[in-house]
C-alpha cells in the first residue's frame, strides 16, 4: 500500500484512487556527486526502489553517482532548468545563495549526526532549506554525512601551528576560509570530482573530508596524514525543481514524497556505520598516518578557531546561531 504523503493535502488520498488520478508516468533523473558506497547513493538507491515498486514501474528513477551527469559546478543549474529533478549536495555549497548555509562549516557547531539533524529539522533549518525558493527549487529533508577530518601530504597535524603555509581544498564558503586563514593556511574551493587529482598533482596539499569521502574516493592514496578532527561536517538536503514538484497529481506525488522519506531513513540510519567501515577501512589499508587528537589538543583547535562566531554573526544571524546551539545541546 501507498504511505501518505507527510504534507498531502487531501485526506482522501490512498493506494492508486485518488482523486480518480493514475501515477503519471515519467522518468525522474538524481544526479550526485560521490560514489556509490556512501550514505548519500544508498539513500538515493532507498528512495529509487521504492519509487519504482510502488508504482509499479509508472515512475523510473535514475541514479548518476560520481558526478557522471553533473558535477559541483553546473548541478544547481540543471535542477534549476529542470534537466534534473533530485540533487542533494552538501549544504555549505550553497552559501553564494544564502550565507546561512555555512552552518556545517560552523567549528565545532555539532558533535554527531544526530545534533545536526535536530537543527536542519527544526524551524530554522526548515527556513533555511527553502530559501532558495526565488530560483525555483524547493529544499526537502537533510540527509546528513557525517563530520570531517584533515588530510594532507606535508606533516602530522596536532596543532593549529601544522597549518601553518600550507593550502586546503574546501567544499567553498566563506567560513571554511576564515577556518583556514585563522590557521595560517590558505585554501582553495574545488569540484569534487576534481579532488583526487588536485591532491595527486599537489595543486593544494590537503583537504577536509567525511572518512566515507575519503575512502570511496581513495584520497588517501593521495595524501599522507589523516587528523580526525570532527571540527565541521557534510551535510545534504534533497531538493528539487518546483514546476517538476508542481507537475505532479496526488498519486504521483504521494508515492515520489514517501519514496524520499523512504531515502532519508536509509540515509539517516547509514550514516554513522558507512563513516564507521570508511575509518576502519582506511585504517586497513595503511596508506595515511593517522593521528587522533587528545581532548586538550583538541581544545586548542576550538580557541583558535571560536573568532569566527563573532566575525560572522551577522551574515549567518544570532537567531541561527541559537537555535544551532539549542541542537547541539
Ligand atoms: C565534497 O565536495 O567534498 C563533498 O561535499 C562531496 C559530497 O557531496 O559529499
Amino acid at each position: 500500500a501507498v504511505v501518505l504523503a507527510a504534507c498531502g493535502d487531501d485526506e482522501a488520498t490512498t493506494s492508486g484512487e485518488s482523486n480518480g488520478d493514475d501515477v503519471q508516468e515519467m522518468t525522474i533523473k538524481f544526479s550526485h556527486v560521490v560514489a556509490e558506497n556512501t550514505p548519500k547513493h544508498q539513500g538515493a538507491l532507498a528512495m529509487k526502489e521504492y519509487i519504482e515498486k510502488e508504482s509499479d514501474g509508472a515512475i523510473e528513477v535514475e541514479i548518476y553517482p560520481n558526478s557522471s551527469l553533473f558535477g559541483d559546478q553546473d548541478e544547481y543549474q540543471n535542477l534549476v532548468s529542470n534537466n534534473v529533478q533530485f540533487i542533494a549536495p552538501d549544504l555549505s555549497k550553497f552559501v553564494g545563495n544564502n550565507p546561512q548555509f555555512n552552518v556545517p562549516s560552523l567549528p565545532f557547531m555539532f558533535d554527531n549526526d544526530e545534533e545536526a539533524i535536530k537543527f536542519w529539522d527544526g524551524e530554522k533549518g526548515q527556513e533555511i532549506l527553502g530559501s532558495l525558493e526565488g530560483d525555483g527549487v524547493v529544499g526537502l529533508s537533510m540527509w546528513p554525512n557525517g563530520g570531517k577530518h584533515v588530510t594532507n601530504n606535508e606533516r602530522p597535524i596536532d596543532s593549529p601551528d601544522d597549518f601553518e603555509g600550507l593550502k586546503f581544498r574546501t567544499q567553498g564558503g566563506q567560513v571554511l576560509e576564515a577556518i583556514y586563514a585563522a590557521l595560517g593556511a590558505g585554501s582553495e574551493s574545488i569540484p569534487f570530482g576534481e579532488l583526487y587529482t588536485a591532491l595527486d598533482q599537489g595543486v593544494v596539499e590537503g583537504q577536509e573530508n567525511t572518512f566515507s569521502n575519503i575512502e570511496s574516493k581513495k584520497f588517501d592514496e593521495v595524501q599522507k596524514y589523516m587528523t580526525v578532527m570532527n571540527h565541521t561536517r557534510v551535510d545534504y538536503a534533497i531538493f528539487t525543481n518546483t514546476k517538476f514538484w508542481e507537475s505532479m497529481n496526488d498519486a504521483t506525488k504521494e508515492i515520489v514524497e514517501a519514496g524520499i522519506d523512504e531515502g532519508t531513513e536509509v540515509a539517516r540510519e547509514e550514516a554513522k556505520s558507512l563513516n564507521e567501515k570508511a575509518l576502519e577501512l582506511i585504517r586497513e589499508r595503511g596508506q595515511v598516518e593517522i593521528i587522533e587528537l587528545t581532548p586538550e589538543q583538541i581544545e586548542e583547535f576550538r580557541t583558535t578557531l571560536e573568532p569566527i562566531y563573532d566575525e560572522f554573526e551577522d551574515e549567518i544571524g544570532a537567531d541561527v546561531y541559537e537555535a544551532a546551539r539549542e541542537a547541539a545541546k
